[in-house]
């Protein structure tokens, strides 16, 4: 019997509760293996939640999971950076696996959480961290280690991508268009993050970091968001046939990487102008495969939570890849870079 903390039971929790009930039967049948939910951590036991879950699993104290030795694996889903990462932290030094989709922990603290894994014999995974449902942390460990990938150019950042979608399309402003983002569960507690760009900073680190087998500090990544585009702009856009989209380029020459996120103009028949509501597009650049791309629901309960329980079923397979624990992340973007992608 694999036992697991769920710490946090908000959008992406409930959608791991479930999908880890509802599909108890084919793990069971496919690993050989029972996985069970232990313990939840919520902040209040009182609240109504849309789901089906028996009240004693409920807990408001960290420690009854942190602390308990038959917890084998801890799942991240909390929104708060501080309190995961020292959660994280205690898991892998009391020797459980983590699972996190927590953006901000893992491009700030990826090396010392990676180190804390290796050190601990433990997984540290975070499928989730980016790109929602699509698998590309994955593919990025392990799809393309023939190759040398030199640029990424991706929009990943679903809530952003949802308002620029609606405001073009359907004319709506700003706000109504951040408020049904909201609604749908795609925008992060506080959206200034998403708004501003530091969410697909974010994650352009996460990825260069794994890509380039270099460190990427997001801190250092400029950023620029979408909160200054009005709809006379997207007017004058949609005259043009030009789509904006908020694009995270990365790209690695000599021994630099350059990395920048900004909202770009994107012609309107282009692959990317596809890419509308919630969905992602990452872009690849190899030297021997050339571009690859992966599309998908880039934000949302169940494609987010399908990640974390794809990490879950890696850790309990015993097929999983912790990576390289990478040091002395000093290599930056200092500039922003031109979109070639189409
Ligand atoms: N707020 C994030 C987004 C959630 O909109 O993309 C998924 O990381």
């Amino acid at each position: 019997m694999i036992n697991i903390g769920l710490m946090g039971l908000g959008t992406v929790g409930s959608g791991v509760y479930e999908i880890i009930n509802n599909r108890r039967r084919f793990f069971e049948d496919e690993i050989g293996e029972k996985i069970k939910i232990k313990k939840v951590l919520v902040k209040n036991k009182n609240k109504n939640r849309n789901i089906d879950i028996d009240d004693k699993l409920l807990t408001l104290n960290p420690k009854d999971i942190l602390d308990d030795p038959e917890v084998d694996i801890v799942i991240d889903v909390l929104s708060e950076k501080e309190i995961a990462y020292d959660y994280l932290k205690y898991a892998l030094e009391n020797k459980k696996h983590v699972v996190t989709a927590n953006k901000a922990v893992v491009s700030s603290k990826m090396e010392e959480l990676l180190y804390l894994s290796k050190e601990n014999n433990k997984a540290f995974l975070f499928e989730a961290s980016v790109g929602g449902g699509i698998p590309i942390i994955n593919s990025l460990k392990q799809g393309i280690k023939a190759d040398d990938i030199f640029q990424i150019q991706g929009i990943l950042n679903g809530t952003t991508n949802y308002i620029l979608t609606k405001m073009y399309e359907k004319g709506i402003c700003f706000k109504d268009a951040l408020k049904d983002a909201q609604d749908k569960g795609y925008a992060e507690a506080d959206p200034t993050d998403d708004i501003k760009g530091y969410d697909t900073g974010r994650k352009l680190a996460i990825l260069s970091t794994i890509a380039y087998n270099q460190p990427v500090d997001s801190k250092f990544i400029n950023c620029r968001g979408i909160d200054e585009i009005s709809i006379e702009d997207i007017n004058e856009f949609r005259k043009l046939k030009l789509v904006p989209k908020l694009i995270g380029s990365s790209q690695r020459s000599d021994n630099h990487i350059y990395a920048s996120v900004e909202p770009l103009l994107v012609k309107d028949e282009s692959f990317f102008s596809n890419v509308k509501d919630a969905f992602n597009i990452i872009s690849l650049r190899g030297y021997n495969t050339g571009e690859l791309r992966f599309y998908g629901q880039g934000a949302g309960k169940n494609p987010t939570a399908n990640s974390v329980v794809l990490d879950v079923l890696d850790i309990v397979k015993g097929t999983y890849t912790n990576g390289k624990v990478y040091e002395n992340r000093k290599i930056s973007g200092d500039k922003y870079l031109t979109f070639d992608g189409e």
